[in-house]
């Protein structure tokens, strides 16, 4: 894209936050599009040896005076003999009442990956990956449009996301993949082995920034003979999402062009029985057909173009 042209507009569920690497603390930023139910904040860090408290802190604005309310404040604290997380909300300048919750995951010296994840009622928190806690809203979800992080904490990665579309409802937890920043194992092309090949149930997501001037974002599905019965296609010249055949014929996605330099998106797709399901930045966008023997068959991703890539799990 040349200076000066315009964007497409795009509409507002197919726009993701970009994470965030090391910010230093405190932190405060805007949440982009505000929180609703389905959406989750990720956050990696360490906490220091000589930590007594951080919080993060889900608030109604970023005013500095008056206070702006929190939805939802997670305070772990370290300082007394038995560490534990103290959630409350602040509302008109006052605290509210108190839920303490003991046996902190969360160690002096290690680090972390916390998810909060937002439902209609209720956010849940997940420590490492084991569920932690539960808070119910006490003041509207959609009045939090701000994350404020302060305290003892050493911020490694922030992330914003949506919860995969095709499991919603589901009870079970996302699982919280961690973003990395300049890993070796996430240098494009990339690679990663599918020693099981691809099962219904079993799911790939690739989260990646677009970088300048790009020409192409390739996602191949190959099996041992490196033949590829899928392969997913951005294309910058002809600004189309496309999958493509062993034969080259493009089937083209119905979906707004995305793939903007510096902007991040998420690429998920789902197995199913004789096909894959795709969603873009948490938004599905319907399936393409791939025999079960196929997908069985599969023995490597492969990501190529002009992306910088901060996580793959398949
Ligand atoms: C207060 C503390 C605040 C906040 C609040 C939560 O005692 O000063 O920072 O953590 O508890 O209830």
């Amino acid at each position: 894209m040349s200076p000066g042209e315009k964007l497409d507009p795009i509409p507002d569920g197919f726009i993701l936050q970009p994470p965030v690497f090391h910010p230093v603390v405190p932190y405060v930023t805007t949440i982009f599009g505000g929180l609703h139910a389905g959406k989750m904040v990720m956050l990696q860090g360490v906490v220091p040896l000589d930590a007594h408290r951080f919080q993060v802190d889900f608030q109604c604005g970023c005013s500095l005076s008056p206070r702006p309310d929190i939805a939802f404040h997670f305070n772990p604290r370290f300082h007394t003999a038995k560490p534990h997380v103290i959630c409350n909300a602040l509302h008109g300048g006052r605290w509210q009442r108190e839920a303490r919750w003991p046996h902190l995951a969360l160690q002096k010296g290690s680090s972390f990956l916390i998810l909060f994840l937002f439902g209609n009622e209720e956010v849940k928190v997940s420590v490492n990956g084991q569920h932690f806690l539960h808070f119910r809203y006490r003041l509207p979800l959609s009045h939090v449009d701000t994350l404020g992080i302060f305290g003892d904490i050493l911020v490694e990665a922030v992330g914003f996301l949506n919860i995969n579309p095709f499991v919603e409802g589901s009870r079970e937890y996302p699982a919280g993949h961690p973003f990395l920043l300049m890993s070796p194992r996430l240098e494009v092309p990339c690679s990663q082995a599918l020693p099981q090949g691809l099962w219904p149930g079993q799911v790939i997501i690739v989260r990646a920034l677009v970088l300048q001037e790009p020409k192409h974002f390739t996602l191949s599905l190959r099996d041992q003979a490196s033949r590829a019965p899928v392969t997913l296609r951005a294309s910058f010249t002809d600004r189309t999402l496309a999958w493509i055949s062993p034969w080259g014929q493009k089937k083209l996605i119905s979906a707004p062009f995305l793939f903007y330099p510096q902007r991040f998106f998420e690429v998920l797709l789902l197995c199913q029985e004789g096909g894959l399901k795709l969603a873009l930045n948490g938004q599905g966008l319907g399936a393409t057909s791939v025999n079960q023997q196929a997908l069985e068959q599969l023995r490597e991703l492969r990501l190529s173009g002009s992306v910088q890539l901060y996580c793959v799990h398949s």
